[in-house]
């Protein structure tokens, strides 16, 4: 039997509904968004691969549709009220970037975790490009050695033309124009994370200036960077999303060991491209990787380097409790990720102050 999913916010939403419509374990039946011409168009979406949907502007209706799974593609900063409301509800949940905006929804949402049957899965689908991947393979196996320093960097440029679209016509409240500046972090910190196994233990932000923040209308810095001290005793450097005009946008991870040193490549669609360098024989290698598992589905999406299936299908995995389903990313994983940028913000509320990063996995 397929399991009835409901996808929560209909503009990143759509990314979604085109994969749950089209899974084999999955079958899409509601949908839910204020936004009546996002509802609709995801609708029509679903339509063209026949799901037929129930459409729903009240979370609270929503979740009583009878969902064996929801999707959290709603506002940024507001996936952990909700996502506590399905784990409470028994409504296995898998939530869009990011996981939490305070240590303490931190501690509500791990308390709703460990309370719940159900499953809560985290959609950093950057965890899942090719690339990382692949660094996440040459690591284990050894062959940059011992970690001493990552960096990872997501430097988004959006032009002025479409910030209104992105902020409900410029809305000062929308989360885009009022979050601070360390708080996108999770496709900069996310990958190192998942590459190397290790976690940031403490950290210290610094902002720039907001020059072209001030045409925009949002009032934190550009840009902003993070350096983190690891748990292995190493350091990483993360530019969290940084509004500095690069064309198509900057994703980029490195990784320095005791043994080498990889990383991807910088600019647009390059980012699939693996650059690594031994130090026994010296040898430099660049190669595009391929993914370890594929689905006739998986190579038909596309979105963000054929990524953003793995996010959905690693959720079902674990509901499915398949033998995969270890690759899908948990609470723990996702605060790792979360709090480099929660904290990340204190840091900067207090002069740069170091910041010590907690590990919900200690009580
Ligand atoms: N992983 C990625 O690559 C990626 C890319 C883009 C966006 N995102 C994430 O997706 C999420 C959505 O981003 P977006 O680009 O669609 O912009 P957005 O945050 O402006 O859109 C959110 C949508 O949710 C709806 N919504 C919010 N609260 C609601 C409520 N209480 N009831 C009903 N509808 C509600 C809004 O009407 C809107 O259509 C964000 O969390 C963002 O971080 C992730």
């Amino acid at each position: 039997m397929k399991l009835k999913i409901g996808v929560f916010g209909a503009g990143r939403g759509r990314m979604m509904v085109e994969v749950m419509s089209q899974h084999p374990d999955a079958e899409l039946v509601a949908i839910c968004d204020v936004n009546q011409n996002a509802l609709n168009s995801c609708k029509d979406l679903a339509e063209k691969y026949d799901s037929h949907v129930a459409l729903y502007t009240d979370f609270d209706k929503f979740i009583e549709h009878g969902l064996d799974g929801i999707v959290l593609a709603n506002y940024a900063d507001e996936h952990a009220p909700y996502a506590i409301k399905c784990l409470k509800a028994g409504i296995n949940v898998v939530s869009e970037v990011l996981a939490v905006k305070n240590l303490e929804e931190a501690k509500e949402l791990v308390t709703a975790v460990e309370n719940s049957k159900a499953i809560y899965a985290y959609a950093e689908n950057y965890c899942y490009f090719r690339s990382t991947l692949e660094m996440q393979r040459l690591y284990k196996q050894g062959d940059v050695g011992e970690f001493l320093h990552g960096e990872g960097e997501y430097v988004h440029f959006i032009p002025k033309t479409e910030w209104g679209n992105l902020t409900g016509q410029n809305n000062p409240n929308h989360w885009r124009n009022r979050t601070p500046a360390t708080f996108y972090c999770t496709h900069s910190t996310g990958p190192l994370l998942t590459i190397t196994g290790l976690r940031a233990t403490s950290v210290v932000a610094m902002e720039t200036n907001s020059i072209i923040g001030k045409e925009y209308g949002y009032k934190r810095g550009d840009g902003c960077v993070m350096i983190c001290e690891m748990s292995n005793g190493g350091t990483a450097k993360f530019l969290p999303w940084c509004n500095f005009p690069r064309t198509p946008h900057a994703v980029w991870y490195s990784v320095y060991g005791t043994k080498g040193m990889m990383e991807s490549a910088r600019w647009g669609n390059t980012i699939d491209t693996v650059n690594i360098y031994k130090e026994e024989g010296q040898k430099l290698d660049t190669y595009v990787p391929t993914f370890d598992f594929e689905t006739d589905l998986s190579k038909k999406i596309s979105g963000h380097g054929g990524s953003d299936f793995y996010t959905m299908d690693y959720f079902i995995a674990s509901i499915l409790d398949r033998e995969d389903k270890h690759k899908m990313i948990d609470v723990y994983q996702a605060l790792d990720m979360t709090l480099i940028g929660t904290l990340g913000a204190e840091s900067l509320k207090n002069n740069n102050a170091k910041i010590e990063i907690p590990d919900f996995r200690k009580k």
